[in-house]
């Protein structure tokens, strides 16, 4: 039996439990809390799991973060139980919890061990599309040329198009160039891992995401995107500009065994594994997943479980009662 076959249900439980502490949380303004009680919930739940895990894109470094640091072990570790690289992000969009805003999830990959790229905490300069569109769009094409050919594959016009960016001031040029093509933007505060998933989503009216994020993100979209069938190129960019920190950025990329620090890496190449496992939970409203509601006895929460091999697709509601005789669940 795969992996995916053996876990996706416990990886439904942890995303859940992740999602349902952050919720708690929503609105009271501490972006650093909001996260910590995801992580724990995260960790605490991930424990008890048949496998021997190893975080390979989590919290930062050892020295940096008290739980779910990159090389941590999670899981029973148990002598028969499945080795598998874990990718987390028990908030995806810690700002968008903190002040309520829409877009926040709680989210994991799994794979093969080697089967997700072990990208540095850096950021990433990323294009996504959906499957029409896989293949069509390059890093190094043009703006204009790129929303052309999405445009092409989707048999409309560029001006029919939504692309959704980071409003962040490095992105200027790119809403610039993304203007004068005639396409339509959606600017977003926070979040572009659940925006790269709705590009692979037809009839969420988002049709790719450009720009500089997360590299984590970014990895965490790839596999979202093999069990989707969307496209994406994706390159490692550092956090800050300048000469000297370029020269920084490389020595880091080769420390980790990453030669060429401009290779522009395509989906399959960001999470190549054959076994991939991606489990996300709405923590507020969002384009694909509801966030979490409370009631008397209870909570309900909306998940996306997506496993490649098997080809499926889950979206997943959940209510939860707390075991008391008064509970109602409404529809
Ligand atoms: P956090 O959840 O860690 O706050 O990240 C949110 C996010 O908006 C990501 O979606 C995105 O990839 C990244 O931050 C962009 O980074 P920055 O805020 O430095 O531009």
């Amino acid at each position: 039996m795969s992996f995916e076959s053996q876990l996706s249900r416990e990886f439904l439980r942890v995303v859940e439990e992740a999602g349902i502490a952050a919720a708690r949380t929503m609105g009271q303004g501490d972006r650093k809390g909001s996260d910590r009680v995801a992580v724990e919930a995260m960790r605490k739940s991930m424990d008890s799991l048949p496998m021997r895990g190893t975080v390979v894109i989590g919290e930062g470094e050892r020295d940096e973060a008290p739980m779910l640091y990159i090389g941590e072990r999670v899981g029973r570790q148990g002598d028969g139980d499945i080795e598998v690289d874990i990718a987390v992000d028990p908030l995806e969009g810690t700002n968008l919890c903190a002040t309520g805003s829409p877009g926040a999830i709680a989210v994991l990959a799994a794979s093969n061990h080697g089967g997700l790229l072990h990208a540095p905490d850096c950021y990433m300069e990323k294009i996504i599309v959906g499957p029409a569109a896989r293949g069509a769009v390059h890093l190094d094409a043009s703006v204009k040329e790129n929303l052309s050919a999405i445009a092409k594959r989707l048999n409309r016009a560029v001006k029919d198009l939504v692309v959704i960016v980071l409003d962040r001031p490095r992105h200027q040029q790119l809403v610039e160039d993304i203007r004068s093509a005639g396409a339509r933007i959606r600017l977003i505060s926070d979040g572009d891992l659940s925006a790269g998933v709705s590009a692979a989503v037809r009839r969420t009216n988002v049709h790719a995401v450009m720009g500089i994020g997360g590299a984590p993100e970014g990895v965490l979209t790839a596999a979202a995107l093999r069990c989707l069938n969307g496209g994406m190129e994706g390159r490692l960019v550092p956090f800050k500009e300048g000469e000297e920190e370029r020269k920084k950025f490389t020595e880091r990329l080769r420390g980790m065994g990453i030669a060429d620090p401009d290779r522009t890496y395509s989906e399959r190449e960001l999470a190549p594994g054959p076994d991939i496992l991606f489990a996300a939970t709405g923590v507020t409203d969002g384009n694909l997943l509801r966030g979490v509601r409370f009631f008397g006895h209870g909570s309900r929460t909306s998940s996306l479980v997506m496993a490649l091999r098997e080809h499926s697709i889950r979206f997943i509601d959940t209510v939860r009662l707390d075991g008391s005789q008064d509970a109602v669940v409404e529809f």
